[in-house]
This record gives structure tokens, sequence and C-alpha cells, in this order.
């Protein structure tokens, strides 16, 4: 593995990965493609403009760089996805196509595509959900991640081309806002905290749902991309479980260090919430390839305070 394409590389877990790759693979060999301009180009240098959407780009980009390995994070995500389920279509299943064909066509030798819990559906059991199970999603976003778990697999057994991937829950960061998912409340409520203003949740507050830090959303996608091939029974579908809690759990976390409102008031964000399992059996992402979280909740609150309150300039 030596030249790497991170699609939607600007993104919310984007920017963390790359910096991750780099440091490990060298600035150079790390090439950020996204559909949106950088706001400081020279900081995120190699970037390239991409559409995923447009084959053309791709191959062009595989070629220009040498790319031997894409993380295809480039995506329209649930909450976004529900407000305009063409494009989520169009990003989520044709680009991914797109990128498949075109690893296909080049021989890489890796493409890694999270898949998401939004997988799951309102028949899935809830609590310490099964890896394999019923996945009858009924959001665009959670279509379309089936759709990526099966066609990845496909690709694998019909062509050899190695395809890998998690089944993220709701990532949790503090260097780069979250993109329109329905677990974002669990960032934004950081920012609230830390400038003691009112927090308006969009979700119950006793909706739990599966999260992770992002230092482990990282771990996880990339101990998945070394793990020895013969060690894999599953390849795109991993569930890889943290931590699990409701917004009041959260709230109840934060406050042990600063003091702050929060109202609830439940949008059609909570009715996806309600299809998504609470917590997960990852049994095979321990067994396969000795999957590890090293954030829980507390842990995790402890972190993103000290972080993003020096980040905003906020005092504890
Ligand atoms: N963040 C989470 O909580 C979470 C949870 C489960 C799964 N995931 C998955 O992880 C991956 C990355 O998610 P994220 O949270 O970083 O999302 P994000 O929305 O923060 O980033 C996605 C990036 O893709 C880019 N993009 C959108 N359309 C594009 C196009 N046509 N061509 C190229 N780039 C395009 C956007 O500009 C953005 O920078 C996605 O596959 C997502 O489904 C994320």
């Amino acid at each position: 593995m030596n030249r790497i394409l991170v699609t939607g590389g600007l993104g919310q877990i984007g920017s963390s990965l790359v910096t991750h790759l780099r440091k490990q693979y060298g600035q150079d060999n790390v090439i950020i493609g996204d559909i949106r301009e950088p706001e400081n180009p020279e900081e995120v240098e190699p970037y390239t403009r991409l559409d995923v959407t447009q084959r053309e780009n791709i191959d062009k980009i595989i070629g220009e760089y040498d790319i031997d390995t894409i993380y295809h994070l480039a995506a329209i995500l649930s909450a976004r996805g529900e407000q305009n389920p063409q494009l989520a279509f169009k990003v989520n299943i044709l680009g991914l196509y797109n990128i498949l064909e075109s690893g296909r066509e080049h021989s890489l030798e890796r493409i890694m595509v999270p898949s998401s819990i939004a997988a799951f559906g309102p028949e899935t059991p809830k609590d310490n959900t099964p890896n394999d199970t019923i996945l009858r999603p009924r959001t665009i976003y959670g279509i379309s991640k089936v759709t990526g778990e099966l066609l990845g697999l496909y690709y694998w057994e019909k062509y050899g081309l190695d395809v890998r991937g998690v089944r993220y829950p709701g990532i949790i960061s503090w260097n780069a806002p979250p993109g329109g998912g329905t677990t974002d409340y669990a960032v934004e409520i950081f920012y609230y905290a830390l400038r003691r203003d009112k927090y308006i949740c969009f979700l119950k507050e006793d909706t739990v749902l599966p999260m992770m830090y992002m230092p482990d959303a990282i771990k996880a996608i990339t101990m998945l991309a070394e793990a020895p091939a013969e060690k894999l029974r599953h390849r795109t579908d991993f569930n890889v479980q943290a931590m699990s809690f409701a917004p009041r759990d959260l709230v109840n976390e934060i406050r042990k260090y600063v003091d702050f409102q929060v109202e609830y008031r439940p949008d059609y964000r909570q009715k996806i919430a309600e299809s998504w399992p609470r917590s997960l059996d990852d049994t095979p992402a321990r067994e396969e390839w000795n999957w590890k979280p090293d954030y829980d909740l507390p842990a995790m609150v402890k972190d993103m305070l000290e972080n993003l309150g020096k980040k905003l300039g906020v005092e504890l």
C-alpha cells in the first residue's frame, strides 16, 4: 500500500483519516479528493477536486497519482439523504459503482468502504444486534449502505477486488463538523455546552444509539485495512461497538464539567434513530481482526471537552 486516494477526504471522518494516513505513509502519498473546495488549500495539499458521480474524474486521478488504494468516504449522510434522496442515490450508489468499476479496471490493491448502522431497519433486533441479521432499512441512506455492502462483496467474489468495510455507528469528533447525519447532536451539543448556551436536541432524551469516538473510528478502518486476508470471513459488513448512550446520558456526563441547559424537541430525525439498533454484537470484528475500542463515554467526553475547548479558546 503506498498511494492512497481518500474520497470525501475533507469530511468529518476523512479529515482525521487523512492526518493519520499521512503520518504513516507520507504526506505526498495520501491524496484528498472531494467535491468541496478546501478552505485553506495550502494546509490540505495534495488535494484534487473529485466528483465521484463522474467516472472519468476517478480514472484520471488514479492514473495521474498512480493510486493503488482508495478509502471511499464520499457520501450523503442519513438526514441530508432524506432531504434529497435523488442526490443520495447518485452519490452513494452510482458513485460507489464508479469507484468499484475504476478499481476493477485499474486492478487496485484495496478499496475501503464504510457502511453504517443505518444498514439495519425496524425489523432488526435492537439490542446487541447480531452481525448477520435482517437488513431492511427504510432510509435512502440505509438502502445505499446495504447496496454498498453487497456490491463490495460481489466485486470481491467475482473479480477478486479487495473491498472491506465496517458498519460505523455515530461518530463523535472535535476537529471537523459532522456532515448531516442522525447522530450529529452528539457533536453539536459540545459546542453549546462549552459556550454555556442552551442546546435544542433533535432527538428524545432516552433515544439510545451506538456511538464511537473518532480515534476509534480511525483505528477500526485502518486495522481492518491491514488485517491478513485469510483471517477474514466477513468483508464489507463488520459491526463495531464502542459505546451506547442516550442524549440524557451524554448531558449528565458533560454536566460533570460544565453546566448548560438542554431542551428536547424531536424532529424527523427521531424516526430514523428509532429504526436503528441500540447496541451491536461485534464478535466477528473481535475474532477476525482483533477489534477493541479505546474510548467509553466518560473517556470520550473528557477528551472532547479538553480538545474542543482548546480549539474554541474556552476554559472548562
Ligand atoms: N460520521 C458518521 O457518524 C458516520 C456514521 C456511519 C457511517 N459513516 C460513513 O463514513 C463515510 C464518511 O462520512 P463522514 O461523516 O466523513 O461524512 P461527511 O459528510 O462529513 O463527508 C463526506 C464528504 O464527501 C464529500 N462529497 C459529497 N459528494 C461528493 C461527490 N459527489 N464527490 C466527491 N466528494 C463528495 C463532501 O464534500 C464531504 O466532504 C460515509 O460513507 C458515511 O456514510 C459516517
